[in-house]
């Protein structure tokens, strides 16, 4: 027999199968010359000599009369041999040398004197030396002595100087390039809503290179990039690399190749890659498609039961090809539309499963038994940790769960969502991932999740493999993600320690920041961060079943004495002040605090007079050890809702949102355009689980504004976390502050209409309810806060400031509130006057009015709250959601740590409590603020705070 030289022999047999669609076109035919071709195509298959036997057998047998032999035979044996290919890289992959993803001229880099995070032994194992990049690839760990640099030419050394390097950060859920960043029209490709179930959908078609947060989130080095959660299966992820591609294309992000674009690199005949594939169980898809859960659980059984039965055919046909039994078998049974999910019935796709609550939890994992399929990861997962016997009876194995550390509550799905969660898992032997589901939250910020984590309690070494190891493991992608193996990270303190951030990140060998900005941060933060025991907070929320009570017991005693004191911070004059501080090593220097009535009675050192009451009173007096720990102004929150919901996307547990005079009339009764002015005070709700959630992590005021998309939304009103009801004593801490408006493009009407109708109400002769606030503002008593990002309009709005001023002859208070592009107006902000509440401290370009954000280190030299400051600019911070509140204390111990030293404990302290009152109209009496009392460390730090001290309600609250 003659090979063929042609190199495309493949083609002809494709090209004849078109010509052929069924048995009988093929009987139809003259046997001998489809005999030739059969035979052709036996020898072009690179199987041929394995099937050798085989062919043989049907060549003699061919001339009995009922046997046909498909055309597409050989290829058909080829498909039926690669249904066993089970997925992992090529048997030769740990010898590579050199990475697929290499880009030519890339020199090698060492990074010596490094303390590295390897991933291996669980997490644990750290080694203090060099590391090689060469070729893409990590090519050593260790110390190089003794090993010929030499031979690397163009070697770029970088001196870690002792600092941690992880591997690069694994994202085990995002939507980034699906539903890229700005938002504009077309964007947004994360959802088909063609259907329940369409396994045949690709992320890969649907990815944009030009999501701006490409540049911003490069400290993740990899994504999985998941379609949305709107389809119970929803269709297939993709893995890429978040540097840019030199070829500019989406394809050229992916992780691996595919098989499409070039063969050679990776045949699938040898291994398989893992596919992932999105479902999504509950709300989402049960809300698009007008669906109950039973309606949705069928979706899913007839999607199996199909490709379960396209699977057994297969089978069956192999079975019988692979015997040379032809006849009557016909062509090889498959559905382009249905071989993913054939796929993941041959445990050859990763099923990455959005799924919240117990009654669909353990719907999943009754699907999975019924089908033999696996389930990969449970994400968002809210209710894993109060089921783990539910996952651990799942198929094959229990699913790890991918969670957000605190995000929660914003649908009833999560309304039990804990911050113990991923303690519990692990303490249940399940795996924890960390995710971002981006742009949900902003996954640059993906460490900062492990890092809360570990607060509440999941373990170090599986709080940084919750971001590195364990996704990679959970996607099939370990042997070259999640370790020390393509992509590293050199941060500038403990990954786990709060505001970790790089300094610089390698992704296959080359750096991604091009000029990166480093601060310097404390020698403690080299190490990992101590944390607070919270068990006795898990066993609660479990014996709870995840609702445990958040209410704070009040102390049982007027007088109670906290010992241990290391700093004391109080507010004075609009400003706080560290009043006393002791060396944290030298406890006869430690502090005493006395409190009697909710108010501070006596204060100093252990040795000094504050402790006869110690002595004295101690029957009627709780003392409190706090180890070290801090007194601190109890922080204030705005920005959010909090205060006026329980669950954000359910309209009755919400105040709900304001009519707008601008784009629409207001009825009579509610007092016409002139006569409607919203108080936020009216529509308050106490006791919500974000606002006593807020209370137990130090923010025990709250300042809201009435809720609307238009853009007069009324009064805002300041209130306790812990407050029971509005006419409890001091739950109400001031009825009415601002007045708020918002400009933002929205189409209609136009921005200018909304800077003129500000200039005309300012201006003009405004009356009825809206006249009489709006006269305060022009007498500056009230004032006016005004929602706004994009530095056009907040220029617009420093002008009218100035004409408003020039007309009456005096100054008015303005507020600007979010105003993530003020940073560029910083000068004029400073010297018109004007206050800022920069909300969120972490900006992110989700609109187009805020992409000009300032991103902080490594990206920028200083964030925006530092740059205002420097101009002379009141600035407070604020959030976005309620359950955000909570970390506030994290945000500006944050802001202040990105700062170079600029903003002391005292002034980022000031960031969230005085300077936000005095910015929204609140006026609190020095001495009526409330205090919080952390144990172990500062209100700035990993510390648990234990008590809440207020001079208002008369009280101390403890934990
Ligand atoms: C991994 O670490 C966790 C937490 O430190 C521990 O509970 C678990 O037993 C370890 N697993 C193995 C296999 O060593
Ligand atoms: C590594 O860095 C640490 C911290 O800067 C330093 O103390 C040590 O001397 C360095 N070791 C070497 C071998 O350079
Ligand atoms: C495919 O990969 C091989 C091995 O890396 C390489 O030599 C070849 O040039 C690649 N071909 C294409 C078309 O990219
Ligand atoms: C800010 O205020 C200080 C003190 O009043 C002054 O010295 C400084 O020049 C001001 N800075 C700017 C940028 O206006």
């Amino acid at each position: 027999m003659v090979l063929p030289t042609n190199s495309d022999a493949k083609l002809p047999l494709h090209a004849a199968s078109t010509q052929h669609t069924g048995v009988a076109a093929r009987r139809q035919q003259p046997l001998r010359r489809r005999l030739l071709r059969f035979v052709l195509a036996a020898v072009v298959s690179a199987a041929f000599v394995q099937y050798f036997r085989l062919f043989a057998h049907l060549l003699q047998t061919n001339d009995r009369e009922d046997v046909t032999v498909p055309l597409r035979a050989q290829e058909y044996l080829d498909k039926c041999r690669l249904l066993s290919v089970k997925p992992g890289p090529p048997p030769d992959f740990h010898a590579r040398t050199r990475s697929d993803r290499f880009v030519p001229g890339t020199p090698p880099t060492i990074i010596t004197n490094a303390t590295i995070w390897t991933g291996r032994a669980n997490g644990t194992e750290v080694i203090r030396g060099d590391i090689l990049l060469h070729g893409g690839i990590i090519r050593r760990v260790g110390h190089f002595q003794d090993f010929a640099l030499d031979e690397y030419a163009d070697l770029t050394r970088i001196d870690a100087k002792g600092r941690w390097v992880s591997p690069g950060i694994v994202d085990l859920h995002s939507h980034i390039g699906n539903d890229p960043s700005p938002e504009l029209n077309g964007s947004d490709d994360g959802n088909s809503f063609k259907g329940p179930v369409q396994p045949w959908l690709r992320a890969l078609d649907a990815l944009n290179t030009h999501d701006d947060s490409f540049a911003t989130s490069i400290a993740g080095g990899t994504s999985l990039v998941l379609p949305g959660s709107a389809n119970a299966i929803g269709g297939q992820g993709i893995i890429i690399k978040l540097r840019p591609p030199t070829d500019r294309s989406p394809t050229g992000m992916l992780l691996e190749n595919p098989y499409e674009k070039n063969r050679t690199l990776y045949d699938p005949a040898v291994a398989f890659r893992y596919r992932q594939m999105k479902h999504a169980c509950g709300e989402n898809p049960d809300g698009i498609y007008g669906f109950t859960r039973m309606d949705t659980a069928w979706a899913f059984r007839e999607a199996y039961e199909k490709a379960r039965q396209i699977k057994q055919s297969q089978d069956e046909y192999c079975a019988r090809a692979v015997q040379g039994e032809w006849s009557g078998l016909g062509e090889f049974p498959e559905d382009l539309q249905w071989e993913a999910l054939v796929d993941v019935l041959r445990g050859r796709v990763k099923v990455q499963n959005h799924c919240y609550e117990t009654i669909d939890l353990d719907d999943m994992v009754r699907l999975t038994n019924e089908f033999k399929f696996s389930i990969a990861a449970f994400h968002h997962a809210h209710e894993t940790y109060l089921v783990p016997d539910t996952l651990k009876a799942a198929y094959d194995h229990p699913p790890a769960v991918a969670l957000f550390a605190t995000n929660a509550r914003y649908k009833r799905e999560s309304y039990r969502g804990s911050e113990f969660a991923p303690k519990i898992l692990a303490e249940n032997g399940l795996q924890v991932v960390m995710k971002s589901d981006h742009s949900v939250l902003n996954s640059r910020f993906l460490l900062y999740e492990a890092q809360q984590a570990y607060y509440y309690g999941l373990p170090h070494n599986l709080a940084l493999a919750a971001v590195t190891t364990t996704p990679a493991r959970v996607m099939g992608q370990d042997h070259r993600i999640g370790y020390v193996s393509e992509d590293v990270v050199l941060w500038d303190s403990h990954p786990l320690a709060l505001g970790a951030t790089p300094q610089q990140v390698w992704i296959d060998g080359i750096p991604q920041i091009e000029k990166p900005y480093t601060v310097e941060k404390p020698s403690s933060f080299q190490k990992v961060p101590k944390t607070p025991n919270f068990d006795k907070e898990a066993k609660e929320t479990l014996e709870h079943d995840g609702l445990p009570p958040l209410e704070p017991k009040r102390a049982k005693t007027d007088t109670v004495v906290f010992t241990n004191v290391s700093s004391v911070y109080l507010r004075e004059d609009q400003s706080i002040r560290q009043t006393f501080s002791a060396d944290a090593s030298d406890s006869l220097s430690a502090g005493l605090i006395v409190v009697r009535g909710g108010k501070l009675a006596c204060m100093g050192p252990a040795t000094g007079s504050c402790a006869s009451y110690l002595h004295a009173t101690q029957d009627d007096t709780e003392v409190i050890d706090l180890a070290g720990g801090s007194i601190s102004p109890g922080l204030v929150t705005v920005g959010s809702a909090l205060g006026l919901e329980e669950i954000t996307s359910e309209p009755t547990t919400i105040d709900g949102y304001v009519l707008d005079p601008l784009s629409e009339s207001i009825p009579d009764i509610a007092g016409g355009s002139l006569g409607l002015v919203v108080r936020a005070a009216d529509g308050l709700q106490f006791g919500t689980r974000d606002a006593l959630y807020a209370y137990r992590y130090g923010v025990t005021t709250g300042i809201v504004a009435p809720q609307g998309y238009g853009f007069l939304a009324g009064l805002n009103t300041a209130f306790s976390t812990a407050g029971r009801h509005k006419l409890e004593e001091g739950a109400l801490v001031q009825e009415v502050g601002g007045l708020h408006v918002s400009i933002h493009p929205r189409g209609k009407p136009s921005v200018s209409t909304q800077i003129a109708a500000l200039r005309s109400i300012l201006l003009g002769k405004t009356t009825g309810e809206l006249g009489h606030w709006v006269n305060k503002v022009r007498e500056g008593e009230t004032p006016l806060v005004v929602a706004v990002e994009s530095a056009d309009a907040i220029a617009s709005l420093i002008s009218l400031k100035g004409e408003v001023e020039h007309r009456l002859g005096r100054a008015i208070q303005m507020t600007l509130i979010g105003a993530t592009e003020a940073h560029l107006l910083a000068k004029e902000l400073g010297q018109a006057n004007v206050g800022v509440v920069v909300s969120p401290t972490r900006p992110f370009p989700d609109h187009w009015e805020k992409r000009r954000i300032m991103p902080g280190p490594p990206l920028s030299e200083t964030n925006a709250v530092a740059i205002l400051l420097a101009h002379n600019v009141t600035v407070g911070v604020g959030v976005v959601e309620a359950w955000m509140a909570r970390n506030t204390r994290l945000d500006i111990a944050w802001a202040a740590l990105e700062s170079n030293g600029e903003i002391q404990k005292a002034d980022a302290l000031a960031l969230a409590s005085v300077n936000v009152e005095k910015l929204l109209g609140i006026n609190t009496d020095s001495l009526q603020g409330d205090l919080v009392a952390t144990h172990g460390g500062d209100l700035l730090d990993f510390s648990k705070v234990v008590g809440v001290i207020s001079p208002r309600r008369g009280l101390v609250d403890i934990f």
